[in-house]
C-alpha cells in the first residue's frame, strides 16, 4: 500500500512526548513490512538543524492559498531508509523556531495559521507529486483538518489524492480550538462553519474536523476508545466522539525495541536480560549515584518519567509527599513542564534530599536509566490514551505503578488480582488510590518471590510494534 503518514511530531528528529515515538516506530515499521510510506512533519528548526536530516533536498516550491493571500515555502525530503521518505514543510516564519507549538511560557499565538498551511502543504505535495495514495493518516488536532482540505483539493483540481483518511486521536485533552474567524485562512465552503462542521462553542475546532470528516477513527487504546465518548474523559468531543461510535477503534502504540531493549541498550551502564539480572542492578546503583543518593540503599527504587502536567498525576503524587519524605524508599523524578510542579518538587526534594531526586530536564539517556535503574515505575495518570512508558518499564524489568484508566489499565495486569500472570500494581486515579498503590509495593518489595514473578512476567510480554503495525495494516485493508 502507498501510505502517507502526517503529524507534528517524529522521533528522531523533533519529540515532545510519546507521539513522535508511536508516529516514528509506527512508519518505520510498516516500511520494513514492504509498504511505501511517505511521512510529513514541519521543517522546524530542531528538524531541518538534525544530522540525519542534512541530507533533505527541496523537492518542491510551495505557494499555498492563505485566504485572500498566497504563502510561499518549500518542500525538502529524504530518504533514511527502504520504503521511506520523509517530507518537510518549511516556511521560516512559521516553523524556524526553536519549538514545536510554544515556549515554556505559552503556545505561540499563530499556531492556527502554521498548521493550516501545514496541512495543505501536505495536500499540494500530494497534488504535485502524484502520489496518489491509498491512505491518508493524520495525527492529534494538528492535522485535523487535513481529511477536508485533501478532498476540497480533490474537487477544485479534479485530482484523486487518496482513497481513504484515517484520523488518530492520541490526547483528546488537546484540541486546536482557535477563534472563528481563523476558518477563512482554510478556503473551506462558509457551510463548514456551522455546528455540523468544525464549529466548537462558537469556535473552530481542528480536532472535531478530523474525528468528523475522516474515513476511519482510532485511538491509541480500546479502553480509552470507550472512555472519550463519556464527560469524564471527552473534554467535551464526547458527543463528537460519541457519532463516530461505528468507526472508531482503538489500537494500542507498540514500543521501538531497537531502542528500548535492556540486552542492547547503549545508554545504559550495564545491560541484561530475563536470565541475569545482574546488569540491572549496576545500573540501579548508578540510577542512585546520579541522583546523588546513596547507591547502597537497599529498600525500593521508584523512578517517574513524563510531563510534568495535571495529566500525569503529580497533584495525586504531592498529595502523598509524606511517603516519599520519610518511607524507607528512593524516589526519583526526571520530567519538565508546568512551574507550578516543577517547584513543589523541588521543595519535596530540599526537604528530604536523602529521600527524592528531582531532575528537570529533557534527557534522553537519563530516561533510560531510570527505567532500568528503578525498582518500581510510578505512573499515576489521570487519563492516559496509551502510554508508553509502562511499557519501557515491563521491558525493563522495573514494576509498573499505574492507574486503572486507558491505555495503562489495558497494558498493565495486576499482580496481587493475577497471581500467575501480573507484571504490575494497578490502582485508581485519586490520592487515596495511589497511596494504596504504594502500600502494595512495599508488600510486593518485601516479598522477593513475588517480585521475580512479576518481573519475569513483564519482561516476558511482546510490546514490540510488528503487532500494532499488522493491526492498522488490517485497519487500512479493511478501509479500501
Ligand atoms: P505523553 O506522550 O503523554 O507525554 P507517553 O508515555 O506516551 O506520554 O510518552 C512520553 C515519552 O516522552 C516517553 O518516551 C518518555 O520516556 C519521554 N519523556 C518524558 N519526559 C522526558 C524527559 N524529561 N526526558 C526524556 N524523555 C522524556
Ligand atoms: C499522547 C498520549 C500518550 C500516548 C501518546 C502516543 O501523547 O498522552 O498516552 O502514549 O500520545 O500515542
Amino acid at each position: 500500500m502507498k501510505i502517507v503518514h502526517v503529524a507534528s511530531e517524529l522521533f528522531p528528529y523533533v519529540k515532545t512526548g510519546g507521539l513522535a515515538d508511536a508516529v516514528g516506530a509506527l512508519s518505520s515499521t510498516l516500511a520494513d513490512l514492504g509498504h511505501e510510506i511517505a511521512v510529513f512533519v514541519p521543517g522546524y528548526r530542531p528538524v531541518t538543524d538534525h544530522p540525519f536530516a542534512s541530507a533533505a533536498k527541496r523537492t518542491l516550491k510551495l505557494r499555498v492559498e492563505m485566504g485572500d493571500t498566497f504563502m510561499t515555502g518549500e518542500v525538502r525530503s529524504f530518504s533514511p531508509k527502504p520504503n521511506l521518505t520523509v517530507h518537510l514543510v518549511c516556511r521560516e516564519e512559521f516553523f524556524d523556531r526553536r519549538f514545536p507549538y510554544g515556549t515554556p511560557e505559552r503556545d505561540y499565538e499563530d499556531n492556527h495559521h502554521r498548521f493550516i498551511f501545514f496541512c495543505k502543504g501536505v495536500v499540494e505535495t500530494l497534488r504535485f507529486l502524484e502520489f496518489r495514495a491509498d491512505v491518508v493518516h493524520g495525527h492529534d488536532w494538528q492535522c485535523g483538518l487535513l481529511p477536508l482540505l485533501l478532498r476540497h483539493a480533490e474537487q477544485r483540481h479534479e485530482a484523486t489524492l487518496a482513497m481513504k483518511t484515517v484520523f488518530t486521536i492520541h490526547n483528546i485533552a488537546f484540541q486546536g480550538v482557535f477563534p472563528m474567524r481563523a476558518f477563512y485562512r482554510t478556503n473551506l465552503p462558509d457551510e463548514l462553519m456551522g455546528i455540523d462542521g468544525v464549529e466548537f462553542y462558537g469556535q473552530m475546532s481542528m480536532m472535531k474536523a478530523g474525528i468528523l470528516f475522516s474515513d476511519r477513527v482510532t485511538t491509541v487504546s480500546p479502553r480509552y476508545a470507550r472512555e472519550i465518548q463519556t464527560p469524564e474523559f471527552g473534554c467535551g468531543l464526547d458527543g463528537v466522539v460519541g457519532t463516530r461510535a461505528d468507526d472508531i477503534v482503538g489500537l494500542i502504540n507498540g514500543i521501538d525495541t531497537a531502542t528500548w531493549n535492556p540486552s542492547t541498550d547503549a545508554l545504559i551502564p550495564a545491560t541484561y536480560s530475563a536470565a541475569d539480572l545482574s546488569g540491572k542492578a549496576l545500573c540501579r546503583a548508578e540510577l542512585l549515584k546520579r541522583s546523588g543518593l546513596d547507591p547502597k540503599f537497599t529498600g525500593p527504587v521508584v523512578g517517574m518519567v513524563c510531563r510534568l502536567t495535571e495529566q500525569k498525576g503529580l497533584d495525586l503524587v504531592l498529595a502523598n509527599e509524606a511517603f516519599f519524605r520519610t518511607a524507607n524508599v528512593r524516589f526519583i523524578v526526571l520530567g519538565t513542564g508546568e512551574k507550578k510542579f516543577e517547584e513543589e518538587l523541588r521543595e519535596l526534594a530540599a526537604a528530604a534530599p536523602d529521600h527524592v531526586a528531582l531532575c528537570s530536564r529533557l534527557d534522553e539517556a537519563m530516561s533510560h536509566l531510570v527505567e532500568s535503574g528503578s525498582d518500581f515505575f510510578l505512573m499515576p495518570s489521570r487519563f492516559e490514551p496509551c502510554g508508553l512508558n509502562q511499557m519501557y518499564s515491563q521491558a525493563y524489568g522495573t514494576v509498573p505503578l499505574v492507574t486503572r484508566v486507558g491505555g495503562l489499565a489495558d497494558t498493565v495486569i495486576d499482580i496481587d488480582a493475577n497471581p500467575e500472570t501480573g507484571a504490575g500494581i494497578t490502582f485508581a486515579p485519586t490520592a487515596e488510590g495511589v497511596a494504596e498503590g504504594l502500600s502494595r509495593m512495599l508488600k510486593l518489595h518485601a516479598d522477593k518471590k513475588r517480585l521475580r514473578t512479576a518481573q519475569a512476567n513483564g519482561m516476558a510480554r511482546d510490546f514490540s510494534w510488528l503487532t500494532a503495525a499488522r493491526a492498522y495494516e488490517q485497519l487500512y485493508d479493511d478501509a479500501l
